[in-house]
């Protein structure tokens, strides 16, 4: 590790566990009865002490800012309760060795679900392992929304995680999965991870991905401070390289896709009109069928996402008579959520003539989904389409393929690492363009082509059959290469390397 000046030691410990150790009872006596607090009592008083204190320091690290983890099980049933206390003397016999997962798993957006990922596929896979799983929460804002709309079991094993206790020592291995500014010393206030020094660690991991065609040199030194860089495809590991990280720390780990989650045979398709607001143009229906072709994009709105290419390659190929539709989920991102009225607007100023025969209906889709309705959404879509400008991996889009829906999105960054002429339909970028706002400006990313989206949005609504097959081969492809027991085998054979390289 090189840079030592922005390392600060964690608090004393003598004095912060008594405080800790206090307002924990507290808390229980506020939400058990009285044989459970004496259960908890005994629990607590044969743990071995040295051990309880190194591992409550470490957790106490955590709690000094209150997170929405803290809050939530506060508030669970006893029910739920109940195995928190039986487990915690676990932790202190086998296996000996703790993988400590830091991510923004309660805040919804992308780091969250592929965290969720990462974290579901391990935890079936290491039953056997030399190693335990804990999570906490950091790097951005929680979603109380997000919570309550994850599936029971999800919620059960982020009790049972968040309680699942690591030692700051040469046992443990810390993995940062954030932007890395969100990294100790953070840009922004999140809880530290690191929690303590870089060196008290087996290994710190940063895992991180961009979106653009470099890495700021702000990242570039904090990228360079961990042991290792995971990033999920050949596209970042060239970028970062260029860009100046350490080649012999930047490593190569695919994303899992849930792929019996997101799988279209067990599933109903979604009402979408229960969950609709039409922005433009009215509903329509296709010839010989009773049912328009439905265009599926899942986006937070954001330029980036070249919802503007989008609307504009749709509303100019089709009409009112083409019985398609197009369906937007999108979430606000620095913005407020009034998207139908952005859209209309965007279209006034666009320049965009009105057909005679009415413009294709655009939908926005403005009431939450929660994570486990997702794949019904998928589900009621005839083709995904995003012709982003640039992708970390593109969740949506393996979401999409994996429910063997053909897709249509931008052949560049991220998505290049799975996409193929047989599996989707790759939507060769125009030019480079440059970002021209917000902290990374000047960096390239694509700029997506109007014209060959709309070639390629009719090809899939005219030629069903062929859309059919590269949706079928997505689903293909996913299973075989991203499937949460591949990725899970690549993630432990990485830690085990890492856990049993000796210290230095
Ligand atoms: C667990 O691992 C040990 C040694 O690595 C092996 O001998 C044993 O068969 C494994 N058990 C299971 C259930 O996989
Ligand atoms: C997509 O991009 C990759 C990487 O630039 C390239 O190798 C591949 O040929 C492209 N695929 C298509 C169908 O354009
Ligand atoms: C971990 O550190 C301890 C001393 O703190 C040392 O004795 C031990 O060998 C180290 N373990 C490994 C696996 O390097």
């Amino acid at each position: 590790m090189d840079s030592h000046e922005n390392q600060r030691p964690l608090n004393e410990p003598e004095t912060n566990q008594t405080l800790s150790f206090t307002s924990k009872l507290k808390k229980a006596f506020a939400f058990y009865i009285l044989p459970l607090l004496i259960l908890f009592l005994a629990i607590s008083l044969t743990l071995n002490n040295t051990n309880y204190y190194k591992t409550q320091l470490l957790k106490h690290t955590f709690s000094s800012n209150p997170n929405l983890f803290q809050t939530i099980f506060a508030l669970l049933s006893p029910t739920q309760q109940k195995p928190r206390i039986k487990q915690s003397p676990k932790p202190i016999s086998k296996p000996p060795y703790c993988v400590l997962w830091m991510a923004p798993f309660l805040s919804g957006g992308g780091y969250s679900s592929e965290s969720w990922s990462y974290i579901l596929a391990l935890h079936e896979h290491i039953k056997n392992s030399s190693f335990k799983l804990a999570i906490d929460h950091h790097g951005d804002l929680e979603s109380v929304e997000f919570w309550e709309g994850l599936p029971g079991p999800t919620k059960n094993l982020a009790v049972e995680l968040y309680n699942t206790e690591c030692t700051m020592s040469n046992k443990t291995l810390v993995i940062c999965h954030s932007e890395p500014g969100a990294w100790y010393p953070p840009l922004f206030e999140t809880s530290p991870c690191p929690p303590g020094v870089y060196q008290n660690f087996k290994a710190v991991i940063g895992r991180t991905m961009f979106e653009t065609d470099r890495v700021n040199s702000e990242h570039v030194k904090r990228c360079n401070r961990m042991d290792y860089v995971w990033v999920p495809t050949e596209f970042h590991v060239s970028t970062f390289v260029e860009s100046g990280v350490d080649p012999s720390k930047v490593v190569k780990i695919v994303q899992p896709i849930d792929v019996k989650f997101f799988d279209p045979l067990e599933y109903k398709p979604l009402n979408l009109h229960s969950v609709e607001s039409l922005v433009i143009g009215g509903p329509t229906r296709r010839p010989k069928s009773n049912s328009e072709f439905v265009f599926l994009s899942v986006f937070k709105w954001e330029y980036r996402k070249g919802w503007d290419v989008l609307l504009k390659a749709y509303l100019e190929e089709f009409s009112g008579v083409d019985g398609v539709a197009l369906y937007l989920l999108t979430n606000p991102y620095h913005t407020d959520s009034d998207f139908g009225n952005k859209i209309v607007e965007f279209v006034e100023n666009s320049g965009l003539e009105k057909p005679v025969t009415g413009w294709a209906p655009v939908y926005v889709i403005d009431s939450h989904i929660d994570q486990i309705d997702l794949p019904r959404l998928y589900k009621a879509a005839d083709a995904f389409v995003l012709p982003s400008r640039g992708e970390g991996w593109g969740r949506p889009i393996v979401e999409a393929m994996a429910m063997s829906l053909p897709v249509i999105a931008t052949n560049w960054s991220g998505p290049t690492e799975y996409m193929t002429e047989e599996n989707s339909y790759p939507l060769p970028p125009e030019r480079m363009s440059e970002v021209t706002e917000g902290p990374f400006r000047g960096h390239l990313w694509a700029e997506p082509s109007v014209g060959k989206l709309r070639v390629l949005m009719r090809r899939v609504m005219n030629n069903i059959e062929e859309a059919k097959a590269r949706g079928k081969k997505a689903r293909e492809d996913m299973i075989r290469k991203y499937s949460p027991d591949i990725v899970a085998n690549i993630l432990t054979d990485h830690i085990q390397k890492i856990l049993e390289k000796s210290d230095e």
